[in-house]
Protein backbone atom coordinates (compact mmCIF):
# COMPACT_ATOMS: atom_id res chain seq x y z
CA UNK A 1 0.00 0.00 0.00
CA UNK A 2 1.21 3.24 -0.60
CA UNK A 3 2.58 5.36 1.70
CA UNK A 4 0.66 8.17 1.24
CA UNK A 5 -2.61 6.21 1.71
CA UNK A 6 -0.76 5.19 5.11
CA UNK A 7 -0.45 8.36 6.25
CA UNK A 8 -3.92 9.66 5.68
CA UNK A 9 -4.95 6.09 7.25
CA UNK A 10 -3.20 7.43 10.42
CA UNK A 11 -4.64 10.47 10.66
CA UNK A 12 -7.78 9.47 10.04
CA UNK A 13 -7.56 6.43 12.94
CA UNK A 14 -7.65 7.61 16.47
CA UNK A 15 -5.80 5.22 18.27
CA UNK A 16 -8.30 3.28 20.39
CA UNK A 17 -7.82 0.61 22.80
CA UNK A 18 -10.51 -1.79 24.60
CA UNK A 19 -10.52 -2.34 27.96
CA UNK A 20 -10.55 -5.93 28.86
CA UNK A 21 -10.22 -6.33 32.58
CA UNK A 22 -7.95 -7.90 34.43
CA UNK A 23 -8.27 -11.89 35.19
CA UNK A 24 -11.47 -11.37 36.65
CA UNK A 25 -12.72 -15.31 36.50
CA UNK A 26 -15.16 -15.40 39.66
CA UNK A 27 -16.58 -18.34 41.60
CA UNK A 28 -19.74 -18.31 39.52
CA UNK A 29 -18.05 -18.48 36.73
CA UNK A 30 -18.41 -14.86 35.73
CA UNK A 31 -15.60 -13.14 33.77
CA UNK A 32 -15.39 -9.51 32.85
CA UNK A 33 -13.79 -8.93 29.81
CA UNK A 34 -13.46 -5.81 28.80
CA UNK A 35 -15.79 -4.46 31.34
CA UNK A 36 -14.61 -2.33 34.11
CA UNK A 37 -18.27 -2.11 35.39
CA UNK A 38 -19.17 -4.83 36.89
CA UNK A 39 -20.79 -5.17 40.52
CA UNK A 40 -17.75 -6.26 41.98
CA UNK A 41 -15.77 -3.07 40.43
CA UNK A 42 -17.82 -0.40 42.14
CA UNK A 43 -15.78 2.95 41.09
CA UNK A 44 -17.24 3.88 44.32
CA UNK A 45 -14.99 1.82 46.22
CA UNK A 46 -11.71 2.50 44.26
CA UNK A 47 -9.09 4.73 45.86
CA UNK A 48 -9.30 8.47 44.05
CA UNK A 49 -6.23 8.43 42.11
CA UNK A 50 -7.22 4.74 40.46
CA UNK A 51 -10.89 6.10 40.46
CA UNK A 52 -9.81 8.88 38.22
CA UNK A 53 -7.01 7.05 36.20
CA UNK A 54 -9.73 4.86 35.05
CA UNK A 55 -12.42 7.52 34.06
CA UNK A 56 -9.68 9.82 32.28
CA UNK A 57 -8.90 6.47 30.24
CA UNK A 58 -12.61 5.32 29.62
CA UNK A 59 -13.29 8.70 27.74
CA UNK A 60 -11.19 7.78 25.09
CA UNK A 61 -13.20 4.13 24.39
CA UNK A 62 -15.88 4.45 22.03
CA UNK A 63 -18.92 3.34 23.01
CA UNK A 64 -22.22 1.50 21.26
CA UNK A 65 -24.05 3.75 19.25
CA UNK A 66 -20.71 4.67 17.64
CA UNK A 67 -20.44 3.51 13.81
CA UNK A 68 -16.60 2.79 14.41
CA UNK A 69 -17.53 -0.14 16.68
CA UNK A 70 -19.20 -1.97 13.25
CA UNK A 71 -16.26 -1.08 11.58
CA UNK A 72 -13.94 -3.38 9.71
CA UNK A 73 -10.15 -2.86 10.67
CA UNK A 74 -7.94 -3.27 7.96
CA UNK A 75 -4.17 -4.93 8.26
CA UNK A 76 -1.35 -3.08 9.64
CA UNK A 77 1.26 -2.84 6.63
CA UNK A 78 3.36 -0.79 8.34
CA UNK A 79 5.72 -1.68 11.19
CA UNK A 80 6.95 1.74 11.91
CA UNK A 81 7.44 3.99 15.39
CA UNK A 82 3.69 5.18 14.90
CA UNK A 83 2.43 1.41 15.31
CA UNK A 84 5.01 1.27 18.44
CA UNK A 85 3.15 4.17 19.70
CA UNK A 86 -0.24 2.98 18.93
CA UNK A 87 0.59 0.02 20.78
CA UNK A 88 2.04 1.07 23.91
CA UNK A 89 -1.25 3.87 24.44
CA UNK A 90 -3.34 0.86 23.97
CA UNK A 91 -1.56 -0.74 26.66
CA UNK A 92 -1.39 1.83 29.21
CA UNK A 93 -5.34 2.75 28.24
CA UNK A 94 -6.29 -0.77 29.41
CA UNK A 95 -4.21 -1.04 32.43
CA UNK A 96 -5.92 2.34 33.70
CA UNK A 97 -8.93 1.69 32.79
CA UNK A 98 -8.37 -1.50 34.85
CA UNK A 99 -9.26 -4.05 31.53
CA UNK A 100 -7.73 -7.36 30.59
CA UNK A 101 -8.06 -6.36 26.89
CA UNK A 102 -8.53 -3.93 24.12
CA UNK A 103 -9.13 -3.38 20.43
CA UNK A 104 -7.91 -0.91 18.38
CA UNK A 105 -11.12 0.13 16.82
CA UNK A 106 -12.62 0.71 20.16
CA UNK A 107 -10.58 3.88 20.19
CA UNK A 108 -11.30 4.44 16.75
CA UNK A 109 -8.81 3.13 14.97
CA UNK A 110 -9.06 0.99 12.39
CA UNK A 111 -5.93 -1.44 12.41
CA UNK A 112 -6.36 -4.91 13.28
CA UNK A 113 -3.98 -4.76 16.15
CA UNK A 114 -4.98 -5.62 20.15
CA UNK A 115 -3.52 -5.62 23.39
CA UNK A 116 -4.51 -8.08 26.13
CA UNK A 117 -3.18 -9.39 30.15
CA UNK A 118 -5.43 -11.94 31.20
CA UNK A 119 -3.10 -12.41 34.04
CA UNK A 120 -2.02 -9.05 36.09
CA UNK A 121 1.17 -10.44 36.58
CA UNK A 122 2.05 -10.91 33.29
CA UNK A 123 3.35 -8.17 30.55
CA UNK A 124 0.90 -6.99 28.34
CA UNK A 125 0.69 -8.74 24.84
CA UNK A 126 0.35 -6.74 21.94
CA UNK A 127 -0.80 -8.95 18.62
CA UNK A 128 -0.96 -7.01 14.98
CA UNK A 129 -2.92 -8.53 12.54
CA UNK A 130 -4.28 -11.46 14.40
CA UNK A 131 -5.67 -14.72 12.37
CA UNK A 132 -8.17 -17.10 14.51
CA UNK A 133 -5.83 -20.43 13.11
CA UNK A 134 -7.12 -23.02 14.46
CA UNK A 135 -10.03 -23.23 17.74
CA UNK A 136 -11.12 -26.27 19.39
CA UNK A 137 -14.69 -28.32 18.82
CA UNK A 138 -14.99 -27.80 22.47
CA UNK A 139 -16.55 -24.67 23.65
CA UNK A 140 -17.42 -22.94 27.09
CA UNK A 141 -19.47 -20.55 28.27
CA UNK A 142 -18.40 -17.29 30.46
CA UNK A 143 -20.11 -14.36 31.55
CA UNK A 144 -18.12 -11.38 29.98
CA UNK A 145 -18.83 -7.36 29.70
CA UNK A 146 -17.07 -4.69 27.18
CA UNK A 147 -15.56 -1.62 27.68
CA UNK A 148 -17.95 -0.26 24.91
CA UNK A 149 -21.19 -1.53 26.38
CA UNK A 150 -21.28 -0.30 29.90
CA UNK A 151 -23.42 -2.17 32.28
CA UNK A 152 -23.84 -5.33 29.63
CA UNK A 153 -22.90 -8.29 31.22
CA UNK A 154 -23.80 -11.48 29.42
CA UNK A 155 -23.04 -15.47 29.41
CA UNK A 156 -20.86 -16.33 25.93
CA UNK A 157 -20.33 -19.46 24.37
CA UNK A 158 -16.76 -19.38 22.44
CA UNK A 159 -14.21 -22.14 21.52
CA UNK A 160 -12.00 -23.17 24.75
CA UNK A 161 -8.74 -23.28 22.98
CA UNK A 162 -7.33 -20.96 20.21
CA UNK A 163 -4.18 -20.68 17.92
CA UNK A 164 -3.61 -17.53 17.15
CA UNK A 165 -1.19 -16.42 14.35
CA UNK A 166 -0.02 -12.36 14.51
CA UNK A 167 2.95 -10.06 14.42
CA UNK A 168 4.71 -8.36 16.94
CA UNK A 169 4.97 -4.87 16.95
CA UNK A 170 8.31 -4.97 14.90
CA UNK A 171 6.36 -7.50 12.59
CA UNK A 172 7.70 -10.49 13.78
CA UNK A 173 5.52 -13.61 13.74
CA UNK A 174 3.95 -14.50 16.71
CA UNK A 175 1.61 -18.17 16.84
CA UNK A 176 -0.26 -18.33 20.34
CA UNK A 177 -2.14 -21.24 21.83
CA UNK A 178 -4.44 -19.91 24.43
CA UNK A 179 -6.92 -21.41 26.38
CA UNK A 180 -9.18 -20.21 29.35
CA UNK A 181 -9.66 -16.55 30.03
CA UNK A 182 -6.34 -15.84 27.89
CA UNK A 183 -8.39 -17.27 24.60
CA UNK A 184 -11.45 -15.96 25.65
CA UNK A 185 -10.26 -12.43 25.60
CA UNK A 186 -8.25 -12.78 21.99
CA UNK A 187 -11.33 -14.05 20.61
CA UNK A 188 -13.62 -11.25 21.90
CA UNK A 189 -10.68 -8.41 20.59
CA UNK A 190 -10.50 -9.89 17.82
CA UNK A 191 -14.37 -9.88 17.17
CA UNK A 192 -13.72 -6.28 17.83
CA UNK A 193 -11.65 -5.83 14.42
CA UNK A 194 -14.53 -7.76 12.18
CA UNK A 195 -17.33 -5.27 14.24
CA UNK A 196 -18.24 -7.60 16.06
CA UNK A 197 -19.92 -7.20 19.39
CA UNK A 198 -20.62 -9.47 22.17
CA UNK A 199 -24.48 -8.30 21.75
CA UNK A 200 -24.66 -10.42 18.51
CA UNK A 201 -22.95 -13.81 20.42
CA UNK A 202 -26.08 -14.07 22.19
CA UNK A 203 -29.71 -15.03 21.81
CA UNK A 204 -32.39 -12.15 21.27
CA UNK A 205 -34.12 -12.02 23.84
CA UNK A 206 -30.84 -11.57 26.12
CA UNK A 207 -30.18 -8.92 23.65
CA UNK A 208 -32.77 -6.72 24.42
CA UNK A 209 -32.37 -7.15 28.22
CA UNK A 210 -28.23 -6.18 27.60
CA UNK A 211 -29.90 -3.20 25.88
CA UNK A 212 -32.02 -2.43 29.05
CA UNK A 213 -29.13 -2.37 31.06
CA UNK A 214 -26.85 -0.18 28.94
CA UNK A 215 -29.34 2.40 28.70
CA UNK A 216 -29.71 1.84 32.79
CA UNK A 217 -26.31 2.09 32.98
CA UNK A 218 -26.03 5.18 30.45
CA UNK A 219 -28.69 7.42 32.29
CA UNK A 220 -26.80 6.77 35.73
CA UNK A 221 -23.59 7.89 34.29
CA UNK A 222 -25.95 11.04 32.57
CA UNK A 223 -25.67 12.85 35.94
CA UNK A 224 -21.95 12.56 36.92
CA UNK A 225 -21.07 12.65 33.36
CA UNK A 226 -21.53 15.96 32.45
CA UNK A 227 -18.15 16.57 33.82
CA UNK A 228 -17.43 14.11 30.84
CA UNK A 229 -18.42 16.15 27.87
CA UNK A 230 -14.70 16.26 27.43
CA UNK A 231 -12.48 16.85 24.71
CA UNK A 232 -14.03 14.97 21.88
CA UNK A 233 -11.32 11.67 22.08
CA UNK A 234 -12.70 10.69 18.86
CA UNK A 235 -10.21 13.14 17.25
CA UNK A 236 -6.79 13.02 17.54
CA UNK A 237 -6.36 11.32 20.95
CA UNK A 238 -3.66 13.33 23.33
CA UNK A 239 -1.04 11.81 24.46
CA UNK A 240 -2.78 12.15 28.28
CA UNK A 241 -6.11 12.23 28.69
CA UNK A 242 -6.84 16.05 29.37
CA UNK A 243 -7.57 16.11 33.21
CA UNK A 244 -8.79 20.28 32.52
CA UNK A 245 -12.27 18.87 31.11
CA UNK A 246 -13.21 16.18 33.03
CA UNK A 247 -13.84 17.56 35.95
CA UNK A 248 -15.45 20.75 34.44
CA UNK A 249 -19.05 20.26 36.24
NI1 LIG B 1 -15.13 -5.46 24.11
Amino acid sequence: MAAEQHEREHEQQDVEVERVRDDRVVPDNRVELDAPEPEELDPEELDPETRARRDAALRYVRRFGDPVLRATAVPVERFDEDLERELERMGELMHDALGIGLAATQLGVLHRTLVYRADPEDPVTALVNPVLEWHSEELESAEEGCLSLPGVHVEVERPARVRVRAQDASGGELSIEAEGLTARVIQHEIDHLDGILILDRIPRAERKQAMRAMREAQSQDAAPARKREAPAPDREPAREPEPANASGS
